[in-house]
């Protein structure tokens, strides 16, 4: 079973709700889909790098430098008020999005990249020995790898990592085979970034939980495409990135325990996370701040929280239908090309299809398809451990978003066939 469904009425926030997803309509939302790449117009399927951003973000983040344009936290000022009640009430959007129990427990981060170091550096380097064992698994981003390596090398900790299968899905018993009592962190991405494979993570958070282990979810891919509530899931952490949900990039939130957030000391030292500076000591602000050091992305976040308005405005079940309807018509579409090999085939996925194209190397398929306006990934994905498990260097890669449509995967076909012509 998949945890991601449709969002609930009850986390709609008060934008009118469009009853029926009517793709035209979105689409009419994001000018950088309105262009021509040459004489072709753009078709977009880089969405798992980074989703394009609707008018409604665009305006929110220039209205803060245009209007609101000042420091938060810190000024009397009437600027410096409005910035900081406006970048307060995206934060408790993110904590909404969510469903986080309180803003003290939602932290703003660069990114999910920072979220995960946080909780790597703050929460389980102090706290690791020898012996002690961290559990990932071989689908992970870099960025849910490289800081668990170097708590490992620092600690003497272990780093372990739970198999995928020729689907590119990480099983039960595979992730439940890793576990033991030894295992004190477990961290997972809720979706792959390079195969759409969705994990069933509330019940790997409910095995690692068994074996007492504090739970990290790289939630990258997953907070796009469908609602995410931490309470539900049970975790520990949560990390998303704005850029990913329509937002600002540099802009993404962690969700931490309280308990834990308090336990924890900071992972970066600067002004507004302290309560008292002396030369002999530092005391440290109430949550969140105490992990926010320094000026923060303060149009980002005020853009993060206009696309989370955005986002949850769509009507939830026909959003997540219409992206089903995608990925069926493209899987399907793509099986028909002769020569393509799909990557990850999982039962549960969003909407990536990575793909390899005989005689033709990713790279070469990238800019083919550029040529003809088309926007895939190629490369390794910032996953070099899972293409080394399917023996491949690259994949290429169409990722799509809420203003995917089927002529998109249209014109992606007919961009492999000219690929075919021309590397066959
Ligand atoms: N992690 C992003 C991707 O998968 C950049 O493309």
């Amino acid at each position: 079973m998949t945890d991601l469904a449709p969002r609930k009425e009850s986390r709609r926030v008060t934008a009118p709700a469009t009853v029926v997803f009517d793709v035209q309509r979105v689409r009419a939302d994001f000018p950088a889909l309105h262009q021509q790449i040459g004489k072709h117009p753009l078709v977009y399927l880089d969405n798992a790098a980074t989703a394009l951003k609707p008018q409604s973000v665009i305006d929110a983040v220039s209205s803060v430098y245009a209007h609101d344009c000042a420091n938060i936290h810190r000024g009397v000022h009437t600027l410096s008020q409005r910035a900081t009640q406006r970048y307060e009430d995206a934060r408790d959007k993110a904590r909404r999005f969510l469903n986080a129990p309180s803003v003290e427990e939602t932290i703003f981060v660069r990114g999910t990249t920072e979220g995960i170091n946080l909780v790597a550096h703050s929460y389980a380097r102090p706290r690791l020995r020898e012996g002690d064992e961290i559990l990932i698994t071989e689908l992970e981003h870099h960025s849910n790898i490289v800081p668990w390596q170097l708590v490992a090398q620092a600690t003497g900790a272990k780093l372990v990592v739970a198999p995928v299968n020729d689907a590119g899905e990480v099983t039960e018993e595979a992730f439940a085979n890793k576990l033991s009592a030894r295992t004190k962190v477990v961290s997972f991405a809720h979706v792959s970034n390079a195969l759409g494979t969705i994990l069933p993570a509330k019940r790997f958070v409910e095995l690692a939980k068994a074996v007492g282990a504090v739970v990290c979810i790289d939630g990258a891919q997953a907070a796009p495409h469908a609602p995410v509530d931490v309470q539900d899931l049970g975790c520990d952490f949560y990390a998303f990135s704005g850029h990913k949900v329509y937002g600002p990039t540099g802009i993404g939130v962690l969700f931490g325990k309280r308990e834990l957030l308090e336990a924890m000391v900071p992972y970066q030292g600067g002004g507004d996370m302290i309560d008292r500076v002396t030369f002999e000591e530092t005391t440290w602000n109430a949550l969140p701040y105490k992990f926010e050091a320094g000026t923060p992305h303060i149009a980002g976040g005020i853009g993060l929280g206009a696309a989370i308005d955005y986002l949850t405005a769509l009507e939830p079940s026909a959003l997540a239908a219409h992206e089903r309807d995608v990925l069926e018509y493209g899987t399907a579409k793509l099986h028909d090309v002769p020569g393509l090999r799909l990557i990850g085939t999982a039962k549960h996925k969003v909407g990536v299809l990575s793909f390899l194209m005989s005689g033709a190397h990713p790279s070469d398929v990238g800019t083919v398809l550029d040529q003809v306006g088309v926007a895939v990934r190629t490369g390794h994905h910032c996953t070099q451990p899972l293409m080394d498990r399917f023996g491949i260097p690259a994949t290429a890669r169409a990722s799509m978003a809420l203003y995917t449509t089927r002529a998109d995967i249209d014109a992606l076909v007919a961009g492999l066939h000219l690929v075919r012509e021309m590397f066959s």
